[in-house]
């Protein structure tokens, strides 16, 4: 279904999130025919640029981050078309003029601002949006992570935002809640009636999930050694997937329904402080090793000043402290440089209560929900069947298995091309409340003031692992192992 008209004003037009994901996603858009004739995207960066430079810097950036077959040259041109550039200074007037002229052809349109830029240029740009008149009662404001490296600075980055858009006019965008598979996260718990009577802690044994990467910190060593896994993957990402399979039934889709009852997820969760830290949590840094790609430097040596007590890996174990899910521990773990590119959830079943079958039937494994987002999307619950033949009452575990790849055949969208459009419908569903981010932060805070005021370093693992021994002890404690260990 085509959108209503837009102006999409990115800030940041020529930078990397820009050219990898943003425009990218608008293309594919594009080749679905989702965009309205009158649609228009303009760049805005502070180095001088004519339109027609800045259509050849995104072709080209179209042409390395789209698949070859998904190229069409009319839909480019068409495209490229589309395209506008404004150079302008978030700190100072220049520019700004222009913009505002240009956007004035549009005036009726939905106008969003797009700001990907660093977070400490959203209070000034947001200011000088303001000034010069360009808020329109169509007009949206999208901003991205890191929404602050703890409370106190999310706090000040919502408040300067705040001032001068409405709370309903902010996007914060976390785009794995753009994924399919985590959309269908939903659809599962809630378009079933299957699962929903057995989620809780009555039925569930535990849940466990895994976002692995085998890159490295990729040539942004010097935003993350400033972050670390906890702050760049478990804040938000992680933390936004536990709550899709924490939370209650909401009453409905919309944005506050959805976003509340993520927000009471966020703060019954079990405070991780100097107390419990060395049994709740594991940081790792990972070491020379092997990627897929072939043999790899360790942490250190990617980064400037070659010494750093950044996590490139955690796991914790957390509790959500409620009666649905008292007693139920979410493992959670994530890094780099790790042994496969894996992202999936974990829901693992309690046992059956009694075993009506002998020793030779062979070990009863307890039923699994695997829910992949990435590679490979699906969705994978294990149950267990007899073996097949006449020898007798022999047990086995196997996968009722949905690749949705083999299910649809359709293309997977990314993630962006979802929450970009849903900003023009203006559907803040999968978008985050001010309140989410704060709370995630509270949470947050204390894991990293303990941390900080330990001793211990994280724990080097070898690229290609799974992540330091601790994590593997971390579940193993509980009698427990995590999913695929291999
Ligand atoms: C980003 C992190 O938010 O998510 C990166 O900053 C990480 O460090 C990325 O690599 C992972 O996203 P995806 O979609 O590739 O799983």
């Amino acid at each position: 279904i085509v959108v209503d008209p837009f102006d999409y004003v990115v800030f940041g037009g020529t930078g990397d999130l820009a050219r990898r994901k943003l425009l990218p996603a608008l293309y594919h858009r594009e080749l679905d025919g989702q965009l309205p004739d009158e649609a228009r995207i303009i760049g805005v960066s502070r180095r001088d640029k004519a339109d027609a430079e800045y259509r050849d810097d995104v072709r080209a950036a179209l042409t390395s981050y789209v698949r070859a077959d998904e190229l069409d040259p009319a839909v480019m041109e068409k495209f490229l078309a589309r395209l506008y550039y404004v150079a302008a200074d978030a700190t100072s007037s220049d520019g700004w003029t222009t913009l505002a002229a240009t956007l004035d052809e549009g005036r009726h349109r939905v106008r969003a601002f797009y700001l990907a830029t660093g977070p400490d240029l959203f209070g000034p740009i947001s200011e000088r949006i303001k000034e010069f008149g360009l808020i329109t009662d169509r007009t949206r404001v999208v901003v991205e992570k890191p929404l602050g490296k703890d409370l106190a600075s999310a706090r000040a980055i919502n408040d300067e935002i705040g001032k001068i858009f409405h709370e309903d006019q902010i996007y914060r965008i976390d785009h794995y809640l753009g994924k399919e598979t985590v959309q269908n996260l939903m659809a599962l718990r809630f378009a079933n009636a299957l699962f929903e009577p057995l989620w809780n802690s009555a039925h569930v044994d535990h849940v466990q999930i895994t976002v692995a990467e085998t890159v490295g910190v990729e040539g942004r060593g010097d935003y993350y050694d400033h972050s670390g896994a906890l702050r760049d993957m478990v804040q938000n990402h992680i933390l936004q997937l536990l709550c899709l399979v924490a939370m209650e039934p909401p009453a409905n889709l919309e944005a506050g329904a959805v976003r509340g009852e993520k927000l009471k997820v966020l703060k019954a969760l079990k405070p991780i402080t100097a107390r419990n830290a060395d049994t709740a949590t594991v940081r790792g840094q990972y070491r020379a090793g092997a990627s897929p790609t072939g043999a790899v430097p360790g942490y250190l040596s990617e980064i400037t000043d070659g010494e750093s007590r950044t996590e490139t890996f955690v796991a914790l174990k957390v509790e959500v402290e409620n009666w649905r899910w008292a007693g139920v521990p979410f493992y959670l773990r994530t890094g780099k440089r790790l042994a496969k590119r894996m992202s999936e959830v974990v829901v693992r079943f309690k046992p059956v209560p009694h075993s009506i079958f002998d020793d030779a039937a062979g070990a009863l494994a307890a039923n699994e929900l695997v829910i992949r987002l990435q590679p490979d999307e699906g969705v994978k619950l294990q149950l267990m069947i007899k073996d097949p033949g006449p020898g007798g009452m022999r047990l086995t575990r196997v996968p009722l298995d949905m690749s949705f790849a083999d299910a649809f055949k359709v293309r997977n969208p990314d993630a962006y091309e979802r929450l970009l459009l849903d900003v023009v419908r203006g559907n803040a569903t999968l978008f985050m409340h001010r309140d989410e981010v704060e709370a995630a932060w509270t949470w947050i805070d204390p894991i990293l003031e303990a941390w900080g005021e330990s001793r211990d370093t994280p724990r080097g693992y070898t690229a290609g692992t799974w992540g330091p021994s601790a994590a593997i002890a971390l579940i193993e404690r509980d009698g427990r192992t995590w999913h695929e260990d291999t």
